[in-house]
């Protein structure tokens, strides 16, 4: 999969991580930053992957911060964005199979890498539902028109 990721300075080290664990499983990654731990702001590296997965460049969006919330709220201002913060691997599952999440934020100092590693497991790897959710994640994205 083409999966774009970012983070913030609280996310800095697990992005490393987790960059390098999907590189070995054969996706596609493009790295949208942080490069370092300097002190940085959520929402500009929020925005760089929310629009890549928007646009349809990348198949889904991975973002790190401190606790995952900050990315969440600023990803999701993106439209046609679906971001869903995840601190355990069922709702990794139940955000692609009920909500069809396309980004998913993590917590990179509350949530250990092996955790957030099973994550990233469920999340690229659940399929959406459709069904009676379609009617639902139908009805979420109008509220973008309000
Ligand atoms: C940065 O200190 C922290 O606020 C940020 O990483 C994130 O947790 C925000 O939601």
């Amino acid at each position: 999969m083409k999966v774009a990721i970012g983070s913030d300075h609280g996310g800095f080290a697990q992005k490393e991580q987790l960059r390098s664990y999907l590189e070995e499983q054969g996706h596609d990654v493009v790295d949208h930053g942080c490069f370092s731990e300097e002190s940085v702001d959520y929402p500009d590296y929020a925005a760089p992957v929310a629009r890549a997965v928007a646009s349809g460049e990348a198949d889904c969006g991975v973002l790190v911060c401190g606790t995952g919330i900050g990315m969440a709220l600023a990803a999701g201002k993106v439209a046609g964005i679906r971001a869903a913060n995840v601190t355990r691997p069922d709702f990794a599952r139940l955000a692609r199979e009920h909500n069809d999440a396309n980004v998913v934020t993590l917590s990179g100092r509350f949530v250990d890498v092996g955790t957030n590693k099973d994550i990233l497991d469920e999340f690229l790897s659940t399929d959406f539902l459709g069904g009676r959710h379609e009617v639902r994640v139908a009805k979420m994205m109008e509220l973008e028109h309000l």
